[in-house]
């Protein structure tokens, strides 16, 4: 009786353990952090061909709220992610330092303060097979520390 009632409970907890870890195992989403040193975690993120969508989640692991040390995540068709940036620089804050008008953005997160998170999912379609990308930090200054290669496939 107890052996039975510890081995659903064992039954219980590896359901419970194994629910996130295969929701994080989706090579499809991924992730990357920023801080309060003007820093990504990552220089380069990649995610297979076959994925038909993307979501990259942007977490501000640092303190500083995002007037002082804000971070987002901006994907660029091409290397010239400095130019992207500052035109998002000149954009604002109310705009999330993002020139909506620049074609060379593909998608972008919102900018965070330290403690927040942010989400977008884009379509691979809007991607060109063998096309370069990389991605930007538009808070201005952060472009020289923050930017980073995207792969896809
Ligand atoms: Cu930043």
């Amino acid at each position: 009786m107890t052996l039975n009632r510890h081995t659903f409970h064992a039954a219980a907890l590896i359901a419970a353990l194994a629910l996130p870890l295969y929701a994080h195992a989706d090579p499809c989403k991924v992730e990357i952090s920023g801080n309060d040193q003007m820093q990504y975690d990552k220089t380069e993120l990649s995610v297979p061909a076959t994925c038909k969508e993307v979501t990259v989640t942007l977490h501000h692991t640092g303190k500083l709220p995002k007037e002082a040390m804000g971070h987002d995540w901006v994907l660029v068709d091409g290397a010239d992610y400095q130019a992207v940036a500052t035109a998002g620089m000149n954009a604002g804050l109310a705009n999330d330092y993002i020139a909506t008008a620049d074609k060379h953005v593909i998608a972008h997160t919102k900018i965070v303060g330290g403690g927040q998170s942010d989400s977008v999912t884009f379509p691979t379609s809007s991607l060109k097979k063998g096309g370069s990308y990389t991605y930007v930090c538009t808070f201005p200054g952060h472009s020289v520390m923050m930017h980073g290669v995207f792969k896809s496939g």
